[in-house]
């Protein structure tokens, strides 16, 4: 499989959030080296992500009671949590799926969802919004691809839509991100044609085809038959350290290991410890964090589900800190 490292990404970028101008096909160069960047390709530029005092309630259920991390720029993150612990809403919220009911949450600086004017966030327009996503990439558990296109045609449609790059571009693109994921025998079936594991890397070829600042991974394996999981896991393998920002909930503790940088534990939404991976897993400080990893291991703890379960509620009344308007004044 070739090295996702090759990629060249946003390039020319000035301003946060600024579509690169370069987005169109051929940013594809062979490197001198696994690796090493090609010299008129810099390494993608990944994003920093900062969470500040979120929290985050579905009518008197609070799942998120007030979240801090700061991601910096190209990090590998995994976070690990039982099922019904946040994982899922914290990623959603990165990317503005789920507005948070308090603090927040911005990417090299531009906080994401909302405008602020003074001591208020307006929540922004929805174009805004959307503008926002491009360079924020989702990989789902259960791959969302569209039935009714191509593989080439699912990982062109993004840049089509949301850059207006030129569908010749867009498709010869998308080509050559199915080939980086291995795919490039598969250009032009459809989603029910294929496995559940190259269904998958079509979703991740399809989340880089906006050459986003960061992606993130919800349990991307875990509704894979356990002889498709590693091809996966072998493309976020490729994907890690190429510059890109990618923050992965998943229940693949030697994964998290091997890949990550820095691993979350969260449970009943709090972050119980953070740190690198051979301390969270391999010294957890946290009885909550031994035994979950306990219960991993021994098949005991399952993955969740794409339905989220309602265990461990935890109510309490919503308070934000910072007025919001929903109303954009811009
Ligand atoms: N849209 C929603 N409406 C109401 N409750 C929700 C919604 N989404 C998630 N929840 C609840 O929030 C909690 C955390 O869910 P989730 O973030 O999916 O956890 P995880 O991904 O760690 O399994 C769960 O109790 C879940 O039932
Ligand atoms: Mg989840």
């Amino acid at each position: 499989m070739s090295p996702l490292s090759l990629l060249r990404r946003r390039t020319g970028h000035d301003a946060v959030g600024t579509p690169a101008p370069d987005r169109s096909a051929g940013s594809l160069t062979p490197a001198p080296s696994a690796g090493t960047p090609p010299a008129d390709a810099p390494a993608a530029r990944g994003g920093l992500i900062e969470i500040r005092g979120v929290r985050k309630s579905f009518g008197d259920l609070e799942v998120l009671r007030g979240i801090d991390l700061t991601l910096p720029p190209g990090s590998v993150t995994a976070i690990l949590g039982p099922s019904g612990s946040g994982k899922s809403t914290l990623l959603r919220s990165i990317n503005h799926l789920e507005p948070v009911t308090q603090g927040l949450i911005s990417v090299d600086g531009e906080i994401i969802g909302y405008r602020r004017d003074g001591d208020l966030l307006h929540e922004l327009h929805e174009k805004e919004v959307l503008r926002q996503r491009t360079a924020i990439g989702m990989v789902f558990q259960s791959f969302n691809l569209f039935a009714h296109m191509t593989a080439v045609q699912n990982v062109a449609e993004a840049p089509r839509r949301a850059l207006g790059v030129p569908k010749a571009a867009a498709e010869a693109r998308a080509r050559e991100l199915l080939a980086l994921v291995g795919l490039e025998d598969k250009l032009d079936v459809y989603p029910r044609q294929l496995s559940g594991g190259q269904q998958q890397r079509v979703a991740i070829a399809r989340a880089l085809a906006l050459e986003p600042k960061v992606l993130l991974f919800d349990e991307p394996t875990s509704a894979l038959d356990p002889e498709l999981v590693e091809e996966v896991l072998a493309v976020i393998r490729d994907l890690a350290r190429a510059g890109t920002t990618l923050v992965i909930v998943t229940h693949e503790i030697s994964f998290a290991r091997d890949v990550a940088d820095t691993v979350v534990f969260m449970d009943r939404g709090v972050i119980v410890e953070q740190g690198p991976p051979s301390q969270v897993i391999d010294h957890p400080s946290h009885e909550r964090t031994r035994t979950f990893l306990q219960r991993v291991r021994t098949g005991t703890e399952q993955p969740s589900t794409e339905q989220p379960d309602l265990d461990e509620p935890v109510p309490t009344p919503a308070s934000p800190a910072l007025p919001r308007s929903s109303e954009d004044q811009s």
